[in-house]
């Protein structure tokens, strides 16, 4: 009886020493870094592009926010899909402004409610039998580009600020995109 209390009282003072020990860690951290740099903690996603094959998508993150990471093969088609014809915030498709590129990154959060929608590489009867984007929620369908097919979406998928490095795509830092468009 005697040794479990002891146990017990050893295991308390271990847990509050390391709660201690984070929050001290925590002060730490804050005091090294500017407030725009804790603003920026995580702002930022890199990607090792050179993993991913042809016509596949890589789902990660950026921002608390799900990011498709996409590469078309040398072959992919862009033409053939009905669009509805919806704008995004700089006024064209996003395939006008990704159309020089295979490799890129697009918001992974449907438009319409925020739903995640699912990669289709084979297509949908009835929308398109080519690789497209399905937000299953109200029946979104989106193009590799991100560009809304048919459904309620109101616009196109965000695509982030990126950048590609050699094979690194990093999202959210400048470059060939520079800002959430
Ligand atoms: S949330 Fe995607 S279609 Fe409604």
């Amino acid at each position: 009886m005697e040794a479990s209390r002891r146990d017990f009282i050893s295991v308390a003072i271990g847990s509050l020493g390391a709660i201690g020990g984070l929050g001290a860690l925590y002060a730490l951290v804050r005091v090294m870094l500017e407030p725009s740099e804790i603003a920026a903690l995580g702002a930022k996603t890199e990607v090792d592009v050179s993993k991913i094959q042809p016509m596949q998508v890589r789902v990660t993150s950026w921002k608390g926010k799900t990011l498709f990471v996409i590469r078309l093969s040398q072959d992919f088609k862009p033409e053939g899909y009905p669009l509805k014809g919806v704008k995004n915030s700089k006024g064209t498709t996003n395939y006008e402004i990704l159309k020089e590129h295979n490799v890129f990154a697009l918001v992974g959060i449907c438009t319409h409610l925020g739903c995640i929608p699912l990669w289709k590489p084979q297509g949908e009867a009835n929308v398109a039998q080519k690789p497209l984007f399905h937000c299953p929620c109200h029946g979104g369908f989106y193009t590799p580009y991100g560009d809304v097919i048919t459904g309620p979406p109101p616009r196109p998928l965000f695509i982030p600020p990126q950048k590609l490095s050699g094979n690194k795509l990093i999202v959210g830092e400048e470059g060939f995109i520079k800002e959430l468009i």
